[in-house]
This record gives C-alpha cells, structure tokens and sequence, in this order.
C-alpha cells in the first residue's frame, strides 16, 4: 500500500497531487497543490514530521526522512520543503529545510537542520552537511558542498520551468488514469 497510517495519522494531499503507486508515504506528511512523487520514494512521516509544499517533484527514488525529539533536541528535526522545488533523482533528504525554487542535484545529501535558502541549486552527488546553510542565489557543489558562483539569471529562470515542467508531466500521468 503506497500511502500508510502511522498512529492514526496518514498522509494528506488533494486530487491535484500525483503519487507514484511503487512509492511509500506514511505518516504525518502534507504536501502541497500540484506536487508530485515519483517512483520508489520512501518518505517516512513517522518520529517528526513531513510538510511539501506546492508545485514540488520528488524524483525516484529519493529518501525522506526526519529526526525524533531528544533532551538536547526538543523538537527534533522536521523535513520541510518548500514551493517550485525539484528533488532529483536519489536524493536524501533528512531532517532539513529547503526554500523554494532550490534544485536538489540527483543523489546529494543534505542532513539534520541544514538550510537551504530560496534559488539554490546543489549540484548532482554533493552533500551537505548537518547545520549548514546554504545562502539565496548561488551554486553550491561538493561533498561537504562548498558555494561555486551565483546563480545566472538564466538559472534561476529554470528553476521555476523545472518545477513546472514536472507540473506539466505529472498532469500527463493523472490524465493516464
Ligand atoms: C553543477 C551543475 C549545475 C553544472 O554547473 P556548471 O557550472 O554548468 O558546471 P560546469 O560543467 O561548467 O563545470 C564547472 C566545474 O564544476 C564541476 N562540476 C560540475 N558539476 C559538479 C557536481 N555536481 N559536483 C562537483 N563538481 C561539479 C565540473 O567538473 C567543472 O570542474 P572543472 O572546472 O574542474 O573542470 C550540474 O553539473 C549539476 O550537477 N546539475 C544537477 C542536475 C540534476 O541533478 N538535475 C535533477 C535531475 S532532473
């Protein structure tokens, strides 16, 4: 079963959202208008929380997870993802926050409470380490990710198109039935 109750709370999203059925959602996750997980992603809204916002595509494959309250960290780590975000193919993603219109390269990493900050892109295979912020309108690449260069004007267009392309596709699956 792709979307599971865990402790009486299961995930919730409108007609507008395209779930691929090999993907497995389970928990407190939201996502947002017109987003859409592609497949074999995990995403586990079980110890904290998951909130997606709108226009967003996970890509196959990716984890998503977060981390549970603790004495020295009452409120745990979330997983918060904002509007217009492409998560590429592989990625994992636990416990951080992104803004939005970021492009998350396919199979990075970005771990606990780092913070991605809105139009960034991060580069295919980088990680980015616990804590880190990674600052508005620039390229980071590398593991641990250091920033490259701002973004072009060109780049920070097609972070918008990116995330509306995938609208766009996940409208297509929806119309196959
Ligand atoms: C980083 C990225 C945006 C390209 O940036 P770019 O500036 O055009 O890269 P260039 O080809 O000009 O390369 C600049 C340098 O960065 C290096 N580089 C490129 N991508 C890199 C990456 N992901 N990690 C580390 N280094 C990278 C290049 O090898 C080159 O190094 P050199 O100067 O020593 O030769 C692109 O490589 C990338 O990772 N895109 C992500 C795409 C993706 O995953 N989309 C989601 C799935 S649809």
């Amino acid at each position: 079963m792709t979307i599971r109750s865990y402790k009486g709370i299961t995930p919730t999203y409108d007609n507008s959202v395209y779930i691929d059925e090999s993907s497995v959602l389970v928990g407190d996750i939201t996502l947002g208008k017109d987003s859409s997980v592609w497949p074999l992603v995990a995403a586990r809204g079980d110890v904290n929380y998951i909130r997606i916002g709108e226009r967003t595509n996970i890509q196959d494959g990716s984890v998503l997870h977060l981390t549970r309250a603790s004495e020295s960290n009452p409120d745990g780590y979330p997983l918060i993802i904002g509007d217009d975000v492409t998560v590429g193919h592989k990625v994992m993603l636990h416990g951080c926050q992104l803004g939005n219109r970021i492009l998350v390269g396919m199979g990075a990493i970005v771990m606990d409470n780092a913070i991605v900050e809105d139009d960034v892109i991060i580069g295919g295979g980088s990680l980015v380490p616990p804590n880190k912020r990674l600052e508005s309108g620039y390229l980071y690449v590398g593991s641990p990710v250091k920033q490259a260069r701002p973004l072009t004007e060109q780049e920070r267009a097609f972070l918008k198109v990116s995330a509306d392309n995938y609208v766009q596709l996940k409208d297509e699956y929806l119309a196959e039935g």
